[in-house]
């Protein structure tokens, strides 16, 4: 059956709230540039600790403003001076007493949550806060957490692909989360969809645990293994983990075990290129999580980098081929409807800002 996949790139969404950065990236006076859905942006902390995010070109005369400074509570572009507020209104123009009312860039609704800030690319009148999902590990005691951010050169609904189908972890991730692949083969995946949500699950019960759950836990006998993965428009939170067998994983008794929630925010730059800000949340054990489980996982996604990087650039050489759809890509393909769904909608008239 043929598939679609991503090699179309059939465009973005913009009605959507994305991550487009760590409360970390930015200490007070910091700015950086970044790229979302192939529009330049400049984010910015002021000295009282706002975040902005505005279109990363001065009006004046079209400098990127991530080339200036913070000064205070205001960017300042570096070419002739002019401020911009957190608005994106500009306040002070150097050589002049006026400053007219057309002099403004445009302003990004961006929200800080969760230690993550998540911007709104769409109609900023859509913007509705309430609608960021929330991610309660990063504030939860009971785990450790690290936060990552890769640039990806690859299609951002490849990325979708690759954390929906997890029937990969044991070609591409056997040193690290893969396991032995015969552990993978015959189980069953159940996949869902509510509203916009789609979940995927796989269970492995009585299965011999991988290498990074032995070195977060110390596992010793066979476990009771679970792979629960939740796609929203855009991002993916994938829970994985394991108790001793038979010891109730799958009624829900999971605190004696080892959980590790992964949060994927998956944001596109450009259409062949895409930020992937990640994070993984452990409760592994109780006198600190071993520094060696951030680092395999940190090596697990770089080797999905690796992987959805040659995929570019075949699908670039020859964009409109057909791929192929199997039976494991039904997580994927639920995602897809869901987003080809919302993109269609925002086509409408006057739903998408110019
Ligand atoms: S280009 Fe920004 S002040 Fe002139
Ligand atoms: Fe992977």
């Amino acid at each position: 059956m043929p598939g679609t996949s991503a090699a179309k790139e059939e465009g973005f969404l913009y009605n959507n709230w994305y991550v487009a950065g760590w409360g970390t990236d930015l200490a007070p006076g910091e700015r950086v540039g970044r790229t979302f859905l192939n529009q330049p942006v400049v984010l910015f902390r002021t000295q009282s600790g706002e975040v902005s995010a505005l279109e990363d070109r001065c009006c004046h005369r079209a400098l990127p403003l991530s080339f200036g400074m913070v000064e205070g509570e205001r960017i300042r572009c570096s070419y002739h001076g002019l401020e911009f507020n957190t608005q994106g209104k500009c306040e002070k123009i150097p050589a002049q007493d006026k400053v007219p009312s057309t002099a403004c860039v445009r302003r990004y609704p961006l929200v800080e949550r969760d230690s993550l800030m998540w911007i709104w690319m769409g109609e900023p009148a859509l913007a509705d806060e309430t609608a960021i999902p929330a991610h309660p590990w990063h504030a939860n005691p009971r785990f450790r957490w690290k936060s990552f951010h890769y640039d990806i050169q690859g299609n951002w609904e490849l990325m979708i692909e690759n954390l929906m189908d997890l029937s990969h972890l044991p070609y591409i991730h056997a040193q690290t989360i893969g396991g032995n692949p015969e552990l993978h083969f015959g189980i069953k995946t159940n996949s869902t969809r509510d509203g916009d949500v789609v979940r995927v699950s796989r269970h492995m019960p009585n299965s011999e645990p991988p290498p990074t759950y032995k070195t977060a836990k110390g596992f010793t006998g066979k476990v009771d293994r679970w792979q629960e993965i939740e796609f929203m428009p855009v991002l993916i939170r994938i829970n994985t983990g394991a108790c001793d067998a038979d010891t109730g994983a799958y009624e829900g008794k999971r605190e004696h075990g080892f959980s590790m929630v992964g949060f994927h925010g998956i944001t596109p730059e450009t259409e062949t290129t895409t930020h992937y800000f990640w994070s993984v949340a452990t409760d592994a054990l109780a006198d600190g999580v071993p520094e060696k489980v951030f680092q395999q996982t940190a090596d697990t996604f770089r080797e999905d980098q690796e992987v959805l990087e040659l995929q570019q650039l075949r699908i670039s050489a020859e964009p409109d081929r057909p791929l192929l759809d199997i039976a494991s890509d039904v997580g994927s393909r639920q995602a897809r409807q869901v987003l080809r769904r919302l993109m269609k909608a925002e086509r409408e008239p006057g739903m998408v800002a110019a």
